[in-house]
């Protein structure tokens, strides 16, 4: 099998499951007890905690343990929409995750305005347009830092410099849940306040996440209880995850100039489609300065994207159409359509996401069995 939708999920380190492994058989006390061995899973947790902060700039008591990106991205949007005594404007692309779009509509509901940035043609925020929309009433921008369908990387920077200048108490935050540890960040210098970030999205367990947020950003709990997390995050610490999260960052860290490697691998495999007529690519070019070193958004003219994921699967090779959790709505990608493509062209995508674990000779077998389908389907389609 070669695996390649991992910006649905990856497949956790073997040292992320030994460090899982190894919490629940031996580390199991509750982080938040007195006595010594569950001190000692605290201490643990702490050293995680540091680790994720100095990936980010931030600081380790900014970080808050969550139950994955879509808790992180709830917690950053109605945490601040909580503390507003006025109404005000929530700013964020058409082309960010359910997690964030979904719950933005909850803050619209409450009486708040949304006002959404529209994309050009390589998938990216248009700033310009963008310039209108932001002003001195905007409480919070939200912009994922890579697209999970296109692999752009989107101008959060620029983004949060201009939505600053018109007003300075504005909350910038980022949906990293792609980003994180494939495209740099740094929270202080890039401007951003809040930052949502997932374990299973690094080859790190699922049901687990951060979300970072700077000193001075208040927010309103969302989960209540315990006190956990200094009284933002109620809940008993899941220390398998969080420690097999951590084991998961630390793996990347270490492996940080792979991502070159991840990226020579997609742009090899790019190549190799790009000679065929009739194959197009989505979002940025693989080796332009917006594009992150592991999705590619590919559309085959004339074939369905449903049939050639199908098709593919059949052949022990795992891609899929959009993103996950789109798919099985059967919707054409919003993504896709604002970046101009017609219903057709965006119903004949597919999306192939990297992982650490991939090679280049799985590149060469996809690209291979991705040729010789599209053809005999293309051939199919005529007759
Ligand atoms: C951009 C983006 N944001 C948020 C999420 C949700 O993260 P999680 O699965 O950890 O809840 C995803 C998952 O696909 C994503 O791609």
């Amino acid at each position: 099998m070669i695996y390649l939708d991992n910006s649905a999920t990856t497949r956790p380190f073997d040292g992320v499951i030994d460090a899982m492994d190894r919490c629940m058989r031996e580390a199991y006390f509750n982080a938040s007890a007195a006595y010594r061995p569950a001190v000692d899973v605290d201490r643990e947790i702490r050293a995680c905690r540091r680790l994720i902060a100095s990936q980010l700039g931030a600081q380790e008591d900014e970080v808050y343990f969550t139950s994955g990106g879509t808790e992180s991205d709830n917690l950053a949007i109605l945490g601040v929409a909580a503390t507003l005594r006025h109404p005000a404007n929530f700013v964020c692309s058409v082309i960010e995750h359910p997690a964030v779009l979904e719950t933005i509509r909850r803050v619209e509901a409450m009486g708040h305005e949304v006002r959404y940035m529209p994309i050009d043609r390589r998938g990216l925020v248009d700033l310009a347009a963008c310039e209108v929309l932001l002003d001195e009433h905007t409480a919070l921008v939200s912009c994922m830092q890579v697209s999970n369908e296109t692999g752009a990387i989107q101008p959060i920077e620029q983004l949060a410099r201009m939505a600053r200048a018109k007003n300075r108490d504005v909350r910038v935050h980022a949906d990293g849940v792609q980003g994180f540890m494939r495209v740099p960040m740094h929270m202080g210098r890039m401007g951003v306040d809040l930052y949502a970030l997932s374990g299973h999205k690094i080859h790190g367990p699922k049901g687990v996440g951060v979300l970072v947020a700077r000193k001075g950003v208040r927010l309103a709990p969302q989960m209540t209880g315990g006190g956990q997390e200094k009284n933002l995050r109620s809940g008993t610490y899941n220390s398998p995850a969080i420690l097999g999260l951590g084991e998961a960052v630390r793996e990347m860290a270490a492996r940080r100039d792979e991502l070159d490697r991840l990226r020579a691998m997609k742009t090899h495999l790019w190549a190799l489609l790009s000679a065929e007529e009739g194959i197009s690519l989505n979002g940025p070019a693989p080796e332009d300065a917006q594009s992150a070193p592991h999705v590619l958004s590919v559309s085959f003219g004339g074939v369905r994207g449903e049939v050639m994921r199908n098709a593919l699967e059949g052949e022990g090779i795992l891609v899929s159409t959009g993103s996950a959790c789109a798919s099985h709505k059967q919707k054409v990608s919003a993504t896709l359509r604002a970046m101009g493509l017609s219903t057709e062209q965006a119903d004949g995508t597919i999306r192939i996401s990297l992982g650490m674990m991939n090679t280049m000779e799985d590149m060469d077998e996809a690209a291979a069995r991705m040729l010789a389908l599209y053809r005999q389907l293309k051939a199919y389609r005529r007759r």
